[in-house]
């Protein structure tokens, strides 16, 4: 059974839902699910943009189906070629054999990499500020590369005034049947989710992003229509505002974030021992995480939100207890910058954690790092909450 929605007049949501998938990408948890976005607009000429995931091409066929109601396809706009969106490709050329294809040059060398069908023969290669007339709408293509592959482009329809934006405004999370932001408590509910999808799906290229976005300030933008979660028709410029907060790697709470390892409970007592002070010393807003316990993901999309980090962490094989020591590496690969953060380490026997930990942090940009690494050897003594106190005051300060 069909389950599209309408977007405007002439624009249908035709998109569809994986709840069980584990992980995107085969390494970011779902927990909720994803969506996968697609759209029809029903003009003199019929346009599609993008397709979906394999794993729910069958829905999404569906309802292709419903919407075309009979007509052929034109046109078949792809923003972004990685296989979320593109893995259905060749199964609508297989249906819709006289559609033509959109894309820009990497696009269509994109297609021939991933597709054996005969992409050249129905290829229309557009580039910046081009555009197609499909009758009472006028499609424009910009071009948006490393948002997130170098390929990726976004469409404005002009008409109903929406930006079809590829990965930018996306969100992990399934649909369920309220497709709009504003059917949503987003901020409640989303917020979370949708700092972690552009956190890490695309942390990494933050100028790419705040170019994109530059690009998107001169348009009047009605709707923005996403590949992945809600579509945005109110409360605009408020997640943009998000997006140029994350892009440019300012932090967009002021917040303490403890992030520790811990393997028989010690360096977590130091760590409590830390937050209690904090909070004494009228700290309101303290996150804690057990980065044994929390997928990196999740703690890489909150140390982007917080403003201060507090790393503690035990001597593991004579360096950084592996679970944190990856977590390091995945903020470094994502740009992690422009924090005020601090350093405690434990060992029973040749300490090095915190040495190794501050040679990460001081490879990362603009970081204002606690000078004093506070050591902690097997179990926290009473004579060193006077340590404690002096990330309190730096922290604090
Ligand atoms: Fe949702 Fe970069 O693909």
């Amino acid at each position: 059974m069909y389950s599209t929605r309408k977007v405007t007049q002439d624009t249908i949501w035709v998109g569809a839902s994986d709840r069980r998938l584990a992980q995107f990408e085969n390494i970011y948890p779902i927990p909720a699910g994803v969506s996968y976005n697609s759209y029809v607009i029903l003009d003199e000429k019929t346009v599609l943009l993008d397709t979906v995931d394999r794993a729910v091409a069958g829905r999404f066929i569906e309802n292709l189906t419903h919407a075309l109601d009979g007509r052929d396809l034109d046109y078949l706009v792809v923003n972004h070629m990685e296989p979320d969106h593109c893995a259905t490709l060749e199964e609508i050329v297989l249906r819709y054999p006289n559609v033509t294809i959109v894309g820009n040059v990497k696009t269509f060398n994109m297609i021939r990499q991933f597709f054996t069908f005969d992409v050249d023969s129905r290829a229309m290669v557009v580039k910046e500020g081009d555009t197609l007339c499909t009758g009472r709408h006028t499609l424009s293509f910009t071009m948006t590369p490393m948002v997130h592959w170098p390929e990726v482009m976004m469409t404005y329809d002009s008409c109903d005034r929406i930006l079809f934006c590829a990965d930018a405004f996306g969100t992990f999370g399934a649909l369920n049947g309220n497709i709009f932001a504003d059917e949503l408590d987003f901020e409640q509910d989303w917020l979370d989710e949708a700092r972690r999808y552009l956190i890490n799906i695309v942390g990494k290229y933050g100028p790419s992003v705040l170019q994109a976005l530059k690009k998107a300030s001169a348009l009047d933008i009605q709707v923005l229509a996403p590949l992945h979660g809600p579509v945005w028709r109110e409360n605009i410029p408020w997640f943009i505002g998000k997006y140029q907060t994350w892009a440019s790697y300012a932090p967009e709470d002021h917040a303490v974030l403890i992030l520790y390892a811990s393997i028989y409970g010690n360096t977590e007592s130091a760590a409590d021992a830390l937050a209690v002070r904090l909070a004494e010393a009228g700290e309101k807003k303290i996150a804690m995480y057990d980065v044994s316990v929390t997928d990196p993901s999740y703690l890489v999309a909150e140390a982007f939100r917080c403003d201060r980090v507090v790393f503690a962490c035990p001597t593991y094989n004579a360096g950084i207890f592996p679970k944190m020591e990856t977590l390091l590496h995945e903020l470094a690969a994502h740009n992690f910058q422009k924090r005020k953060v601090a350093v405690m380490e434990n060992g029973t026997w040749a300490i090095s954690s915190g040495k190794l930990i501050r040679e990460i942090l001081q490879s990362l940009k603009d970081m204002e790092i606690y000078e004093q690494t506070v050591t902690v050897k097997s179990s926290l003594k009473e004579a060193q909450l006077g340590e404690l106190d002096g990330i309190v005051a730096f922290l604090e300060g």
